[in-house]
């Protein structure tokens, strides 16, 4: 298929999900989230292999002590003020690149591009869990009580 054709198919999809989902600011704080952003993808007809856990919102919040501003912001990047009842975006609102963008020929590495959903997801949970493993002894930051290995976030899908 034409990649035009890709682009504007996917434009599609998006679209209809957004009305469909009815992606607007939540205002419910959830206990624990299922982040699943596969459905943004649909670009192959395989069943996914990993699936996502569930994200401990509340307790993040609660029992780690970590302000809602740590994880959102504002359109500027700057931490958000919230309190329960508030209207919340998604992440995806503003991260709104799905694909990262494919390296040409004979380039160098490409510069993580924060606006690619996975990046700004990835930048905000393991860029924290590797301070706090850091914090609890290990030097590199990747053992520890907090998860930063691929399966420990996405669970292989047994068949
Ligand atoms: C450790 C990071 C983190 C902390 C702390 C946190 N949140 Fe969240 N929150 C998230 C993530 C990630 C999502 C899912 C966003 C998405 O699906 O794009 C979310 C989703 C939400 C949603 C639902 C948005 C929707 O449309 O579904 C609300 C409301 C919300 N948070 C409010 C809060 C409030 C209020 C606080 C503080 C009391 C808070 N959050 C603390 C990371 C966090
Ligand atoms: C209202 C728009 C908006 C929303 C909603 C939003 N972001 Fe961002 N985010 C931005 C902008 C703008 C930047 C700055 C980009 C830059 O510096 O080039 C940014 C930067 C980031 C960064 C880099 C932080 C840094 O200082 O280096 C991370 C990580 C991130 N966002 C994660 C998230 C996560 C996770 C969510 C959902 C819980 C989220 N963002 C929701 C607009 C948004
Ligand atoms: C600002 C810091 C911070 C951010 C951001 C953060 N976490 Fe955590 N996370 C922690 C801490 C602290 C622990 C607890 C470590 C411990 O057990 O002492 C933890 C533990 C976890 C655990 C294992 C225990 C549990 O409660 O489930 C998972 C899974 C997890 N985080 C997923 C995520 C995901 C997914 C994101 C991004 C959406 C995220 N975290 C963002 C700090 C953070
Ligand atoms: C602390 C949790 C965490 C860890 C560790 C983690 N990720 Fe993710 N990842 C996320 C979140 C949150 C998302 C966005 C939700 C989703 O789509 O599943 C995501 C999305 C993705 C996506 C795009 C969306 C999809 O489902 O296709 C890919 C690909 C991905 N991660 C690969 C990896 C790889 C490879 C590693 C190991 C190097 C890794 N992740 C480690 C939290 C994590």
């Amino acid at each position: 298929m034409n990649r035009k054709l890709l682009t504007l198919l996917l434009a599609a999809g998006i679209a209809v999900i957004f009305v469909t989902t009815g992606l607007y600011a939540g205002t419910d704080v959830p206990d624990t989230i299922t982040m699943d952003y596969n459905q943004y993808k649909k670009r192959t007809k395989k069943p996914p292999k990993t699936k996502f856990i569930e994200f401990a919102h509340k307790k993040h919040n609660v029992e780690y002590k970590i302000s809602c501003g740590e994880c959102h912001h504002d359109k500027d990047n700057k931490p958000l003020d919230l309190k329960e009842g508030d209207a919340v975006q998604k992440c995806v609102e503003c991260h709104t690149k799905l694909a990262k963008a494919k390296k040409k020929k004979g380039e160098k590495k490409k510069k993580k591009d924060i606006m690619v959903l996975e990046n700004a997801f990835h930048g905000n949970c393991i860029d924290c869990h590797k301070e706090v493993n850091i914090k609890a002894g290990d030097p590199k930051g990747r053992k520890g009580p907090a998860p930063t290995s691929c399966a420990k976030c996405h669970i292989k899908i047994k068949k």
